[in-house]
């Protein structure tokens, strides 16, 4: 080969491999710039799956109208590992996938949905089957090979280790695959991961787990599992390192898990507010009515997946009756009133004493000035910050807002 072509040949290869570094970049620019939506197997089922129930929910995500509202990832969380195989290879529960990854994978495929699976930047899971620890390349090309879109990476059996260093190696390797997967960082909010984590992943859990009921705290003995209300009150001062492609996690939905409809309602209300990914995670397959209107109420995704992407503001707290505030597109606003208290409250709001401001994105509306029209997202009920507002709201319910500038 004469010199000219030897110059020609790696003139070649940089730009294969400049290429490649731009399409890894840009997968990950390009992922998740709304939060993430979907359903979670853990909430519902824990270690009860197999692959009969990830198909049959990927077939309820249709018919039952969540891909239509923009549910898209389906995640198997723990217990889907089996043994690793004589070369370190992951390998699926053999009983519980028999079919294998690849197989389910190009199923939900086949419905224009995602799939995510789980593991674990320790030696073992949280149920104690193999983690990632030392086989984080090895396991990103397996998932890569198998189709997968999502992988949610949990904290347990990680004593010494320095989550921002393990979380890196595993995105790394994710990157090095050249596919676009989302990677979920669940390290329950220990070691502040909204400080380090929108460089590494998609969103972070800003909490332990969350529980199906309004105000409790679960013990396990030597950890806790919290309420709604507990997993809200937690993201006090991490607003601001939320944004498109980097979300604070506030853990998978319970809606339809027991919780009354009033607290499913407002649950899933702050979860969008919040810009918390929508992980459903109840049995799709069988679902009620209540649950699934809640789950598909298009106007509450739509706070969620509003392109500008700024987290709910607590504007007003320690009272029965709080308010949240939320930056849209064009703007607009999303207004909501939580009733946390055990008993209905006649709620009256004068608009024109009140101006909302965020400070952070630079936007603010002063009621005493601009007359804004609002449509009730929940009761369709229509009307103006002209006038005061009025409305009983239920114990542990709420009352959602859009506001709009009047024409
Ligand atoms: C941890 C996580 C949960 C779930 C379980 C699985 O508790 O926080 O969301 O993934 O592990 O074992």
């Amino acid at each position: 080969m004469n010199l000219q072509r030897i110059g020609m040949l790696l003139a070649a290869i940089a730009a294969g491999v400049m290429m490649a570094g731009t399409a890894n970049a840009q997968n990950h620019a390009d992922l998740a710039r709304v939060p993430p939506m979907g359903w979670n197997s853990w909430n519902k089922f824990g270690c009860n799956i197999n692959e009969q129930l990830i198909r049959e929910t990927a077939d309820a995500m249709v018919s039952s109208g969540l891909k239509d509202a923009g549910y898209e990832y389906l995640n198997i969380d723990d217990c889907w590992h089996g043994q690793r195989d004589a070369s370190g290879n992951s390998q699926p529960n053999a009983q519980r996938f028999p079919s294998g990854i690849k197989a389910l994978a190009d199923y939900v495929h086949s419905k224009g949905l995602k799939l995510g699976i789980y593991s674990d930047a320790g030696n073992k899971t949280c149920s104690g089957y193999p983690g990632g620890r030392g086989h984080e390349y090895q396991d990103a090309i397996v998932y890569a090979s198998w189709g997968i879109d999502y992988l949610k990476y949990d904290w347990c059996d990680t004593k010494g280790m320095s989550p921002e260093s393990s979380y890196t190696t595993m995105r790394d390797a994710l990157h090095a695959t050249g596919r676009a997967v989302v990677f979920s960082i669940c390290e329950w909010g220990d070691n502040k991961p909204w400080e380090w984590a929108p460089a590494i992943g998609q969103s972070w859990r800003t909490t332990g787990d969350i529980y199906p009921c309004w105000d409790c705290e679960m013990s396990h003995g030597s950890w806790s599992s919290w309420g709604v209300l507990r997993i809200l009150d937690k993201q006090a001062g991490l607003r601001k390192y939320s944004g498109p492609g980097h979300w604070n996690d506030m853990d998978i939905l319970e809606v339809g898990n027991g919780m009354t409809e009033s607290e499913d309602r407002a649950h899933f209300s702050l979860w969008a507010m919040m810009n918390s990914p929508l992980m459903s995670g109840n049995d799709l397959r069988n679902m009620n009515d209540s649950a699934r209107r809640i789950l598909t109420n298009k106007e509450v995704i739509a706070l969620n997946q509003d392109p500008l992407g700024i987290q709910a503001i607590r504007y007003m707290g320690g009272t029965k009756v709080e308010i949240y505030i939320k930056p849209l597109v064009n703007n607009e606003w999303a207004v909501l009133f939580l009733n946390r208290s055990d008993e209905a409250v006649d709620f009256e709001f004068k608009w024109a004493d009140h101006h909302f401001e965020d400070d952070l994105n630079k936007v603010k509306v002063d009621f005493s000035k601009v007359v804004l029209g609002w449509a009730n997202l929940w009761t369709k009920s229509l009307g103006t910050t002209a006038k005061q507002f009025k409305q009983t709201i239920p114990a542990h319910d709420v009352v959602v807002l859009r506001l709009k500038p009047v024409l």
